[in-house]
């Protein structure tokens, strides 16, 4: 049965109609068009779907939309304003997160699939370890696959965002 509730999504809260167990994932996609997090697996194995709640990284495929309600979730999309509040930036919101502009600076993505999921964990990983090892990164990004195999690259963006983002600016 469907239940009128309210989520708050890429800093915007939304009313939505959905039943409470309603997979979080298809009301990204249908009722607020936001195409960044896939369906992969369906079953929280791929990563493919992730999305931040809170700041940390959810399997949006297995997160029932009523778990979100009163929390912050955050998808690809909103990876640049979250950078900006990160920096406490009082100037326009930039147009990638410096993730995003490392992955494209590495030549990162194949065929994409995977791409917003990885990019959600190394935000969340990035949040907490500032200067990740090779070590910590594999261990954060252990739980998402990537069919074309670009986990070198991944790591290369991720330490090279991380260099950026020390030092508090854009690349
Ligand atoms: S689609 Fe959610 S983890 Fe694979
Ligand atoms: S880039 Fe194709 S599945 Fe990862």
């Amino acid at each position: 049965m469907p239940t009128k509730i309210k989520i708050k999504v890429n800093g915007l809260v939304h009313p939505v109609g959905a039943s409470l167990d309603t997979p979080l994932l298809y009301v990204l996609h249908n009722e607020l068009h936001l195409h960044s997090p896939r369906f992969g697996c369906g079953l929280a194995q791929c990563g493919a779907c992730s999305v931040l709640l809170d700041g940390k990284e959810i399997r949006s495929c297995v997160t029932p939309v009523a778990a979100v309600s009163g929390k912050h979730v955050t998808t690809l999309e909103g990876l640049p304003a979250l950078w900006a509040k990160h920096r406490r930036a009082t100037s326009a919101i930039p147009a990638l997160h410096p993730l995003q502009e490392a992955w494209i600076e590495q030549q990162v993505p194949q065929c994409g699939y995977c791409q917003s999921g990885m990019l959600i964990q190394a935000a969340d990983l990035l949040s907490t370890t500032r200067q990740p090892t090779e070590k910590q990164i594999k261990q954060a990004m252990n739980g998402h696959l990537c069919r074309c195999g670009t986990y070198v690259a991944i790591i290369r963006a991720i330490q090279r965002a991380a260099k950026v983002m020390a030092k508090g600016a854009t690349a």
